[in-house]
């Protein structure tokens, strides 16, 4: 049962405190018949003549609550009625269960507590109807307490915690790399830059370079940390601030790695199949695409990709021609990555549309060993991944070709001049696999605040 696996250990051990049996909603289900007590606010409120019924929220889940004029005292009755949204109340009441309810049980209030009430004056600015998108962002801090956002940032919870777990039980080390960097690993023209005591510095993109060198002291090796991007485009898909995990692999070729990310990623969302039914359910998404997500992923070379793209324009299933030689666009992804029921991994890209770091393809070194993950139904790019450059001589002639400075790759370089061996990872960004795992149509709701073009506030 979902609700047994995903409660914390602080709901599992309610503390009596008086005489009142503290719970919370989504572990009702073990006091049936029980007088317990929540802490929470008020949801919603319906009044029905003598009847009212409260909905409470606390975090854990909502529950409605019955109070009849007749079954609670009159000064309950009175705290009851009229109360605002998001009120903050301590309420006690006996659990009943109730086939019709959403989470199955409901409460019999029996007394409740106002700690604070929200006044008619200055009422709770989100209210139940529906609201544009701008008015929601503008009003994040207050947002997230929404059942649907709730559970979302409940869900991303998950696929942090499973994304973890894969590695720190799959004999990976965790190793931090810097926020703050002296140089580009991801392209420069996205970078943020910072004042460092006078000095230029800036905030990492990717935390790859860095944990190559972990990963030849240690083996396996991961980072799980914010990077940035000033990407100036307005999409769907791109943050300015993201979460990245990335793994990065001693003795790996990009075979080994594709056999990572496609186990890596279906653990994740088996996870969330598993542990996050009840909030999957809330925000409406159907579990059973996420259920199909299992190893083996289809493996496409670029060419082929690119020669599937040629024909869907042909037949005019994709308004844009595809110019071979390019990086996907995004309908180019989006339409790929809805011609499959789990993810495809897309390989050997032409190494000039791809970071200065990839292993060229020994059989033909105009192809990277390179890999992109696309989620299914139109998602898209989730991780992108490669085999590292190990050669010195090579890797030096790219830093060079690619105007980057040779003095900050200096650190970099160390690692093919002492004992470099072929080696790979990749780095998957979170808010993407959130928005397709959720089956959201925008980033902007799968982190708690987000960081966009055109938001930094709240
Ligand atoms: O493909 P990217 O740019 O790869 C790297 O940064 C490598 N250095 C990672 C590595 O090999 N260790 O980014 C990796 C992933 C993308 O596939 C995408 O999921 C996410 O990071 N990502 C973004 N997510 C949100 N907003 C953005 N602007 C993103 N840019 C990349
Ligand atoms: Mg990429």
């Amino acid at each position: 049962m979902s609700e047994e696996t995903a409660v914390k250990p602080a709901e599992t051990s309610p503390i009596a405190s008086g005489t009142a049996l503290i719970a919370t909603i989504a572990t009702l289900g073990r006091y049936e018949g029980q007088s317990i007590t929540l802490r929470g606010w008020l949801y919603n409120l319906r009044e029905s003549g003598k009847l009212l019924f409260p909905i409470f929220r606390d975090g854990t889940g909502t529950v409605q609550g019955v109070a009849h004029v007749k079954s609670v005292p009159a000064e309950v009755f009175e705290a009851l009625k009229g109360l605002t949204q998001e009120s903050s109340v301590i309420v006690t009441g006996k659990v009943r269960a109730d086939k019709r309810a959403p989470g199955g049980y409901e409460l019999d209030v029996e007394n409740i507590e106002v700690v604070q009430r929200v006044p008619e004056s200055d009422p709770f600015p989100i209210s139940l109807k529906e609201h544009g998108v701008d008015f929601l962002m503008e009003h994040r801090h207050l947002w997230v307490r929404t059942p649907r956002q709730s559970a979302i940032l409940r869900i991303r919870a998950e696929i942090m915690r499973a994304a973890a777990e894969y590695f720190d039980t799959n004999g990976f080390i965790r190793t931090d790399p810097p926020i703050l960097t002296p140089a580009a690993c991801e392209g420069t023209s996205t970078l943020f830059p910072v004042d460092y005591f006078g000095d230029p510095a800036f905030l990492t993109q990717s935390g790859q370079l860095y944990i190559e060198s972990t990963a030849l002291a240690l083996g396996r090796v991961y980072s799980f940390g914010p990077t940035f991007r000033a990407e100036k485009s307005k999409t769907r898909r791109h943050l300015t601030e993201f979460w990245m995990i990335e793994p990065e692999v001693a003795y790996c070729d990009l075979d080994e790695l594709m056999t990572l990310a496609e186990n890596f990623l279906s653990h994740i969302v088996q996870s969330v199949v598993k542990n996050r039914a009840t909030e999957l359910e809330t925000i409406g998404r159907d579990a059973k695409k996420l259920e199909a997500i299992t190893p083996p992923f289809p493996r496409l070379r670029y060419d082929e990709a690119a020669r599937m793209l040629n024909e869907a324009h042909a037949k005019g299933e994709l308004e844009n021609l595809f110019e071979y030689g390019n990086d996907f666009g995004s309908p180019d992804e989006t339409w790929l990555s809805s011609q499959f029921d789990r993810p495809v991994m897309v390989h050997r890209y032409p190494a000039a549309v791809k970071a200065f770091y990839m292993e060229p393809d020994p059989v033909e070194p105009k192809y990277a060993l390179c890999l992109d993950v696309l989620a299914p139904e139109g998602y898209g790019e989730v991780i992108g991944g490669s085999q590292r450059v190990s050669s010195y001589e090579l890797l030096k002639s790219r830093i060079e070709s690619h105007n980057l400075p040779l003095e900050a790759f200096q650190w970099y370089l160390d690692l093919r001049r002492y004992g470099s061996v072929p080696h790979a990872g990749f780095g998957m960004g979170i808010e993407r696999v959130v928005a397709w795992v959720c089956g959201l149509d925008h980033v902007r709701e799968t982190i708690p605040f987000a960081r966009m073009l055109h938001r930094m506030y709240p």
